[in-house]
């Protein structure tokens, strides 16, 4: 499968609307990530194949010398292919480019998928969050670039 990366914009935003919680999660409605797209701060980037399908989008906020990733989200019918790792890997790479020190994050201690993704990259847990999810805590997890 050839993937094609890029920043990710209102058009693409818009081309999954209707299927954004139904194929890909419902963690994050249209609203929030409209508003995360129009954020200075913010970087988007998002995941197509050869036929300019989106099969997942991921982004990051810039604090400082910290990213702190906000989500990475593939496709439902397209998990489990490594394009979870293709995305992370690559705001990764931006990451350490922009000279940044630290990328952290929050993840619900019951998603052990998206867990074991971020330790394959080297991400350790720094400390629990209590009730950040509804009836589960976050894991805030870290990498030092
Ligand atoms: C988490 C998510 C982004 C992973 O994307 P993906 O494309 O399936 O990930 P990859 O195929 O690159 O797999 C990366 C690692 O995740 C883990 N993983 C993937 N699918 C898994 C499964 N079904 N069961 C257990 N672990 C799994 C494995 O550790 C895998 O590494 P490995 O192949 O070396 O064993 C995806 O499951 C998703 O979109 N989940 C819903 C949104 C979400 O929870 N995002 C994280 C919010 S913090």
């Amino acid at each position: 499968m050839n993937l094609l990366i890029s920043k990710m914009n209102l058009n693409d935003l818009n081309s999954i609307k209707e299927i954004l919680t139904s194929d890909f999660d419902d963690f994050w409605n249209y609203n929030i990530l409209k508003q995360e797209l129009e954020c200075n701060n913010s970087h988007f980037i998002v995941v197509k194949n050869e036929n300019f399908e989106i099969l997942g989008f991921a982004g990051l906020k810039i604090i400082i010398d910290e990213a702190d990733i906000m989500n990475i989200v593939v496709k439902k019918n397209f998990r489990n292919k490594g394009i979870g790792s293709f995305l992370l890997d690559n705001l990764i790479s931006f990451s350490k480019n922009l000279n940044l020190n630290v990328i952290t994050l929050e993840v619900s201690e019951k998603n052990l998928t998206a867990i074991s993704l971020y330790e394959n990259f080297g991400f350790e847990k720094l400390g629990i969050r209590k009730n950040y999810y509804d009836n589960s805590d976050g894991f805030i997890m870290s990498k030092k670039l």
